[in-house]
């Protein structure tokens, strides 16, 4: 699309937001265009924690699907609307709600703390939500012998096993974007750029979270890379995250992790569902919408809510 038409479109995006009364929440990972005309930015927690306190009258959410669904939970009475609602998630499509009963079934005595990567269903199952950037303090906030169960992300689980010395019980489910960043691809850039920092989403293997100089969430990643003295990192993470990076801090430089060897990317296949003219469609339309029933908008807030009070 040229310069023009995408200036065109942002234009009219913005009118009909006023017109409306309408908030874009975008994701790190939505394409830059998305990213410079939202109303936010941000990690999953910011954006449902943005969720919780908008007064606009139409969330028009710029992420995935399990992103938007966590907003209506949250936001019954709003209209929420999802650029493409084909732009599902991996990890949450890893975890089935029926096969995740079966799963909490032989473990009855298990408390359940699922990531936000998840549907609706996983999170009605769930006592209590986290994500990438709480979830040390969502574990902790448990007494040190109580019987754990985490799900969906088995690297996510692992690693907060790791740092809290628990043994929660994990479900094996992943992120196909962050599971397949290979090590050799690391040990290669590593080896060209001895002075770049290696930072890692969670989401990422062990083998890479042990060899990483900072772990965290994509906004942690963004603030590790505004702070630190560093002047080159790698980024084991999706591409997106690398727009605002280099937007607060254009003096450094920025090496993605590439997944194979046709281009230096790493792209989530549903985060770049979401274009510029699906987006004013969206808008304009304001479809497609995401609806659940009130039976399970009832059951999948209160672990939600519960994340929110022990995040503050
Ligand atoms: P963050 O909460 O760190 O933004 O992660 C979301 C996600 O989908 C990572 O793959
Ligand atoms: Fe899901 Fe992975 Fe995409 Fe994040 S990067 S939305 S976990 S598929």
């Amino acid at each position: 699309m040229s310069f023009i038409a995408s200036l065109k479109i942002m234009e009219e995006i913005s009118f009909l937001r006023k017109e409306k009364n309408a908030i874009i929440l975008a994701h790190y990972y939505q394409v830059p265009e998305i990213q410079d005309l939202a109303d936010f930015v941000g990690d999953s927690l910011q954006l449902s924690q943005e969720a919780v306190k908008t007064q606009a009258n139409i969330i028009v959410f710029a992420g995935v699907h399990f992103m938007a669904e966590t907003a209506k939970i949250i936001n019954p009475g709003k209209k929420v609307i999802l650029p493409d609602l084909n732009a599902g998630c991996s990890l949450a499509d890893s975890c089935s709600p029926g096969e995740f009963k079966k799963f909490l079934q032989q473990y009855p005595d298990h408390v359940v703390i699922s990531y936000i990567n998840c549907s609706a269903e996983i999170k009605a199952l769930s006592d209590v939500i986290c994500t990438s950037s709480n979830a040390v303090k969502i574990v902790e906030s448990f007494k040190k012998d109580e019987k754990i169960i985490f799900a969906p992300d088995r690297n996510l689980g692992n690693y907060i096993n790791s740092l809290t010395g628990r043994n929660m019980v994990i479900w094996q489910g992943f992120c196909e974007v962050h599971d397949v960043i290979r090590t050799e691809a690391i040990i290669n850039l590593k080896a060209k750029n001895p002075e770049a920092k290696l930072i890692a989403h969670p989401e990422c293997k062990a083998v890479i979270l042990e060899l990483a100089d900072y772990v965290g969430s994509t906004s942690g990643l963004l603030e590790f890379t505004k702070k630190d003295p560093a002047k080159k990192f790698i980024v084991a993470t999706e591409t997106g995250i690398l727009h605002q990076m280099k937007k607060y801090s254009p003096e450094k430089e920025f090496l993605i992790v590439p997944t194979d060897d046709t281009c230096s990317c790493n792209d989530c296949p549903y985060m770049k569902m979401n274009t510029l003219p699906k987006l004013l469609n969206c808008l304009k339309y304001e479809k497609p919408e995401i609806t659940l029933s009130s039976e399970l908008l009832e059951q999948a807030k209160a672990p939600i809510l519960r994340m929110l009070e022990l995040s503050k």
